[in-house]
């Protein structure tokens, strides 16, 4: 497959079916990600794998949280405002998801509580102290993982709402104080006959998201 193929079929999986993913290709997809560049070959990254009874037991006291209305905490907090063309285009995601998957698209909130009914999920941590900068080459590695899962015909997804509860996480996964939890990102076989993965996200038109000067 090549990389243009890749990055055309990667697109979040809402809903997966319960098939496991084998621990062989799970460390192929994050070895292959492992060859992501970072800030000075910073390789911040420390990758938390959780599958089988674990991530049911996380499942279980994040429901059990939402049931007691403890409110998400996510380590990096969520930004209180945001600009108005980006606000326009969430609102664009949500109409479009609702166009596409109909009363399916109703499931969203339960889905992401449900953490998808992934079998797996891929969770990225770095060290509390670092910055921005990092949150780059988590980012990085987030969309080399995606990339590295299609090529193995794995279905995947980047969801803040994984790591809603941090403190949940660090004592399931038993992570160290000291690492930040940034995002989660589910990873499985595609339930194909879900309504919620009909939709397909569009893109800004190239012209309007890139200015070029001095090339002809
Ligand atoms: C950092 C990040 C966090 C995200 N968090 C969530 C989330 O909590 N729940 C969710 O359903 N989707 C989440 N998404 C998925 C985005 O909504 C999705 O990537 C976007 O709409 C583009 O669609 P596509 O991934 O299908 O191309 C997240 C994506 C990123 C990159």
């Amino acid at each position: 497959m090549i990389v243009s193929e890749a990055l055309q079929i990667r697109r979040s999986c809402r809903a997966f079916k319960p098939d496991p993913v084998d621990r062989d290709t799970l460390l192929a997809v994050l070895g292959a990600a492992l060859c992501t560049p970072s800030w000075a070959n910073s390789q911040p990254w420390e990758l938390f794998v959780a599958g089988g009874d674990v991530l049911k037991e996380i499942n279980q006291a994040y429901l059990e949280n939402q049931r007691k209305g403890v409110q998400p905490s996510p380590d990096l907090p969520r930004p209180k405002n945001w600009p108005a063309s980006i606000n326009a285009r969430r609102q664009e995601l949500f109409s479009g998801l609702s166009l596409a998957a109909g009363e399916a698209a109703k499931q969203f909130g339960e889905l992401n509580q449900k953490f998808f009914h992934a079998p797996a999920v891929i969770y990225l941590g770095m060290d509390k102290s670092l910055t921005t900068w990092s949150v780059f080459d988590l980012g990085a590695i987030s969309q080399s993982i995606m990339l590295a899962a299609v090529e193995r015909g794995l279905a995947t997804i980047p969801a803040v709402t994984l790591v809603h509860y941090p403190e949940v996480l660090r004592g399931k996964l038993g992570i160290p104080d000291n690492f930040s939890l940034v995002l989660g990102i589910a990873i499985g076989y595609e339930d194909k006959e879900h309504l919620i993965n009909n939709f397909k996200s569009t893109r800004r038109p190239l012209a309007e998201a890139v200015s070029i000067k001095g090339l002809e």
